[in-house]
């Protein structure tokens, strides 16, 4: 297999023609191999779109044809022994078939892949975030699909009753997948405004939304809920205080449904990603707790994509994850087994 925009940055890396083109490609962009590091399983293509600009495809087009000039032309040289079969999404017709799911923070990243999954496995999808432009967006990517969009905020109750209003009958599913980062701050640096706002959309939208869809579950004895976590829900050492506690109360809201719902026929399951390759914004990096944080980046296996991420909370929002409530499955590529 020759390498192409579709291989990955480890393909890239440790290709005996590829790794050195790309190595020196990078040192006169003025950046480092190193810093692809958490990026490993990353296409570059799909780099182009998440970097922001910083890896423009106008380097992968170089890069390509640098590589192109330097293989031989029969190049077998990138099945590396260590490279683990690369992951495809694998779409199963019909998983969300006459089902309707809520998905909040649908117009971008995480949320998007999940949005995007659960309408071309059948669902019919209520695709939720703040603006209507990028929610369009996602319905036009996605022809002869049933995806219905609400532009809103899930911390406003006018929003939540919109929300319910449009799903326009039984919900199957919610994903609570919008959120909010924070800048790393400690807690004696955490500003108020941050705080607040962390708290409000990763915690209390999340309560909300639940409160609104439980009681059309629990009359229907069916439902599914799966929060978004993260890492941060697992440890102290993955962000700033406002977003760890935000994220551990996510993970307390998901245990106390579980057990409150338990043989209702309403799930309640967390999904914690580790690293995931979205547009998310960081508002900064603390004075004293970003380089803080810093010291355990180390431990990071590795970046995913947010179709990874999709393939683990579109299986607990599916009715295969019967039997299963009140976990919080880490999607980390085993950051919290470390
Ligand atoms: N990217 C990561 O590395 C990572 C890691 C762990 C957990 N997470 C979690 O995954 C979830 C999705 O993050 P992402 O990386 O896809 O980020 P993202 O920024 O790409 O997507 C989040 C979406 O949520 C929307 N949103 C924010 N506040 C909202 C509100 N009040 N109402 C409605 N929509 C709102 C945003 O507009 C955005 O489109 C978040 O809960 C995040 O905390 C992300």
């Amino acid at each position: 297999m020759a390498l192409s925009a579709a291989s990955t940055v480890g393909e890239w890396l440790d290709h005996p023609v590829g790794g050195p083109v790309f190595r020196s490609i990078l040192e006169r962009a003025g950046t480092s191999a190193d810093s692809l590091t958490p990026a490993r399983s990353v296409p570059l293509q799909q780099l182009v779109a998440l970097s922001q600009g910083k890896f423009p495809a106008e380097l992968v087009d170089a890069l390509v044809a640098a590589y192109q000039a330097a293989a031989p032309a029969d190049d077998e040289t990138a099945e590396t022994a260590t490279a683990p079969v690369r992951w495809a999404e694998d779409v199963t017709p019909g998983r969300f078939a006459g089902q309707t799911v809520i998905v909040t923070g649908a117009a971008s990243g995480i949320g998007r892949a999940v949005a995007s999954r659960v309408a071309r496995e059948g669902g019919r999808v209520v695709a939720v975030d703040l603006t209507a432009d990028k929610l369009a967006d996602l319905a036009a990517s996605l022809p002869g699909a049933d995806v219905v969009t609400v532009a809103g905020d899930i911390t406003s109750e006018d929003s939540v009753a919109e929300i319910v209003r449009a799903a326009g009958g039984q919900i199957h599913a919610l994903a609570n997948v919008a959120g909010i980062a924070d800048d790393n701050s400690a807690v004696h640096e955490v500003s108020d405004a941050l705080w607040e706002r962390v708290m409000r959309v990763n915690v209390e939208g999340a309560m909300r939304l639940t409160r609104a869809v439980v009681p059309g579950m629990l009359e229907a004895r069916e439902g599914r809920i799966v929060n978004v976590a993260s890492e941060a829900g697992l440890r102290g050492s993955a962000a700033g205080a406002a977003y760890t506690a935000s994220k551990h109360a996510v993970v307390g809201l998901t245990r106390s449904s579980a057990v409150m719902y338990a043989g209702t026929g309403v799930r309640v399951n967390a999904v914690a990603p580790g690293g995931v390759l979205t547009g998310i914004h960081i508002p900064g990096n603390a004075e004293f707790g970003g380089p803080r944080l810093a010291a355990y980046r180390g431990n990071i296996p590795g970046l995913a994509t947010a179709e990874e991420l999709a393939a683990s909370i579109t299986f607990l929002l599916s009715k295969d994850s019967v039997n299963i409530t009140g976990t919080i499955v880490a999607s980390d590529a085993g950051w919290s087994a470390v």
